[in-house]
């Protein structure tokens, strides 16, 4: 944009607001210019008006010029959610609290209004709001870790495992393993109950003592769902096809497995695993990687693989070698960063930082 076409604007002349539902459009049209992409402005539309209200409670806010509530300058969603945190306490070392927690999403800028601070003073503002009736907040940049860090969000690990298909003629099939059965979106909904049930149990036993503070997001069915949704929205619209198979659950029962399809990006996206030890993580990821080639993806993707992932993972570099490549790497986009209210400094550990908790 050449420098005639920037207006200029001060914080005095602005208003932050939550958004009514015609300045809410007026964003969104806006925002299609970074976010829109592979859908049209009128499938970008469609899905924002649809995915609003889904989900976890979502507030718009807008900053709009002073006296002129169409004029946007810039944009973004606070999604509220519960966390469980447990803060070092030793006299009561088992307390977990559930707290409320959110998901800063969608920052955005209208280009005429940009490198003028504005996104910076909404993002004080929107603290100004949150901190009255939450614990922390995360974002999960696309613009690297400093910009947030200047507004006390602080980055985490942001690492992801990409298992990728073979191309040529010596690469074999992903074969679903024996026993292993792929789990409908309703499926889901009662798994979600008892994986929040284990997660308490875990967080229970952490010591209470050590001086660092323990957070998590709840993996509810109606955060997963809303990603579920999200994701199929643009499956239907660029593949006219409806997802039917959404995770996997091994024989027993006990480990289980769900997923988002990628559609734009060619990968099947892992949003959480709960599994019993390393060889059900690796039968649940021979399953993703099933529905991944019945889609024609490239790939499987799984956030931060640590701990029984991560063994399951370079087991299969060996056992799986004629079907996939695998890579750890850093992830370009979606660093997850964390701020506590107030800016007050917490060391925090972001237990199960995956992709279940994005906003
Ligand atoms: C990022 C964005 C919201 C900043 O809005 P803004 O009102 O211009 O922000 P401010 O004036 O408060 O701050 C500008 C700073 O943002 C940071 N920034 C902006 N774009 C950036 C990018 N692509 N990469 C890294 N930092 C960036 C820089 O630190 C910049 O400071 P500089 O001009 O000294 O380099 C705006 O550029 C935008 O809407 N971009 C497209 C959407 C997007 O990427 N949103 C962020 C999602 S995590």
């Amino acid at each position: 944009m050449s420098t005639s076409e920037i207006k200029t604007i001060t914080p005095d002349e602005v208003v932050f607001t939550e958004a009514t539902p015609h300045q809410r459009e007026l964003s969104w049209r806006i925002n299609s210019i970074s976010w829109s992409h592979p859908l049209s402005l009128e499938d970008h539309l469609e899905r924002g008006a649809l995915l609003g209200p889904r989900g976890p409670e979502r507030t718009f806010y807008v900053v709009h010029r002073r006296g002129d509530p169409e004029d946007i300058i810039c944009a973004v969603d606070a999604v509220g959610k519960t966390a469980l945190v447990k803060a070092p306490d030793a006299e009561s070392p088992t307390s977990v609290q559930r707290v409320k927690a959110y998901g800063v999403a969608a920052v955005h800028t209208n280009p005429t209004y940009r490198k003028q601070g504005m996104a910076g003073w909404m993002l004080q503002k929107l603290q100004e709001a949150m901190d009255k009736d939450s614990e922390f907040s995360v974002l999960y940049s696309g613009i690297g870790p400093d910009f947030y860090a200047r507004y006390g969000w602080d980055a985490f690990p942001a690492l992801q495992v990409s298992l990728s298909f073979l191309g040529g003629e010596a690469a074999a099939q992903p074969t679903m393993p024996a026993g292993v059965k792929f789990l409908s979106r309703e499926d889901i909904a009662p798994l979600c109950d008892k994986d929040i049930a284990k997660l308490t149990a875990r967080f229970e036993e952490f010591p209470g003592d050590d001086g660092r503070t323990r957070v998590a997001f709840l993996p509810t069915f109606k955060q997963i769902d809303w990603q579920f949704e999200r994701n199929a929205f643009v499956a239907r619209k660029l593949r006219h096809r409806e997802p039917e198979n959404y995770g996997a659950v091994t024989a027993d029962g006990s480990s289980w497995i769900y997923w988002v399809h990628e559609v734009g990006k060619d990968t099947l996206g892992v949003l959480r695993i709960v599994a019993n030890g390393p060889a059900a993580v690796a039968d649940l990821l021979r399953a993703a990687l099933v529905e991944a080639k019945g889609w024609g993806f490239e790939r499987v993707v799984v956030w931060n693989p640590e701990g029984d992932v991560e063994d399951a993972v370079r087991t299969m570099g060996t056992e799986d070698e004629k079907v996939v490549k695998i890579r750890f790497e850093a992830r370009e986009g979606r660093l997850p960063c964390l701020r506590w209210k107030g800016g007050d400094h917490v060391d925090v550990v972001w237990e199960d930082n995956y992709y279940y908790a994005w906003c």
